[in-house]
């Protein structure tokens, strides 16, 4: 068991931040583990990062270690064990596609220069902000030291939202449900799938599964009509989940994590895609590449995966 973990979370000034740091700060995911906080955001945000940090002190968390806030990757991944990446740049009225792939690829390309040139050779990564896939793989390029399974990014919210919708519509609790896996892109292309998937250890149909694919594909752009406001404390509640099932194990269910391809299930190497993914404990995993898929799933996986192959392409042309 380890005493102390030392985690930095980027984007530290930012909305899902403010949900994220409670959680890890109250045992939430590592359970009795001392935490050593690296805050990291960009330089006009230094003053509101002073004030997260009052609030953290305020709450006299008996786990708490030390604080360390800034601006510069260089100084604050030092000696990191996790990194939880949430910084990113928003995407602005009128601004293309490519321009936000393009100034998410600098940023994570700055960001993996400085964990090559200071990260532990064991640090593991988070990758949240959007583009979440392509930032993730772009982070892993420029830190060749890393071993590639160190490398992950967030599906965990669309998994727990498609474990949600699939609940309501059957009117199961939600323990009955295991192996709804999420598929591809953090974006309107993955595919949500029940085809592996058990209610009280038998499979199952929806009365419309069409409706349910866009249902959990469009999630985020629902909440954010309701709300005036992107998801907040359910991605931060997914990244608890990613990472404590990453770090603990789980071995009753299947998890969905976007990593690094090596082809499984035909998708072309490399890429960070979301996968059906059994965590191991100690932060090990396996993805499962056995699974028998119908030709749905199939073109389904092709949908998604030239989504990515495409946001590649724009990322790297930076
Ligand atoms: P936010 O806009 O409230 O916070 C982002 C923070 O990142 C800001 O404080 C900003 O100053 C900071 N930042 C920008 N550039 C930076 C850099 N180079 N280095 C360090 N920090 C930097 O956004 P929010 O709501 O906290 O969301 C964070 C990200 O998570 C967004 O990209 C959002 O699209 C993404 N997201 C991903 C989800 C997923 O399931 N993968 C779900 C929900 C949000």
């Amino acid at each position: 068991v380890q005493q102390s973990l030392t985690v930095c979370v980027t984007g530290a000034a930012g909305q899902i931040a403010y949900s994220f740091i409670p959680l890890l700060l109250s045992g939430q995911v590592f359970g009795q583990v001392k935490i050593n906080l690296r805050l990291l955001d960009i330089p006009k945000m230094e003053t509101a990062l002073k004030g997260v940090v009052m609030e953290i002190e305020d709450c006299a968390y008996p786990l708490i270690g030390d604080i360390q806030t800034g601006s510069n990757p260089k100084e604050l991944f030092k000696n990191c064990d996790l990194i939880v990446f949430l910084g990113g740049f928003p995407r602005l009225p009128g601004m293309e596609r490519k321009d936000l792939l393009q100034k998410n690829a600098n940023i994570f390309k700055e960001q993996g220069e400085a964990l090559q040139e200071v990260g532990k050779e064991d640090v593991k990564c988070v990758v949240v902000a959007n583009p979440a896939n392509t930032n993730c793989l772009i982070l892993s390029r420029y830190a060749t030291k890393i071993p590639r399974q160190n490398f992950t990014c967030l599906t965990r919210l669309d998994q727990n939202r498609a474990y949600a919708q699939v609940a309501l519509t059957l009117n199961k609790p939600l323990n009955s449900l295991k192996n709804i896996i999420i598929w591809g892109n953090h974006s309107t292309t993955q595919y949500p799938s029940i085809e592996h998937a058990t209610v009280e250890g038998q499979s199952f149909v929806l009365p419309d599964q069409g409706q349910f694919i866009e249902r959990i594909q469009k999630r985020g752009a629902e909440v954010l009509n309701a709300r005036g406001n992107s998801s907040v404390f359910s991605a931060a509640n997914a990244v608890k989940d990613h990472i404590k099932d990453w770090y603990n194990g789980r071995e009753d269910t299947l998890l969905s994590l976007g990593v690094l391809s090596n082809g499984e299930y035909g998708v072309q190497s490399g890429l960070c895609f979301s996968y059906p993914i059994r965590c191991l404990g100690a932060f090990k995993y396996e993805i499962v590449g056995n699974l028998q898929l119908s030709d749905f799933s199939k073109q389904k996986l092709k949908v998604t995966e030239e989504e990515l192959i495409q946001e590649q392409g724009l990322a790297e042309s930076i």
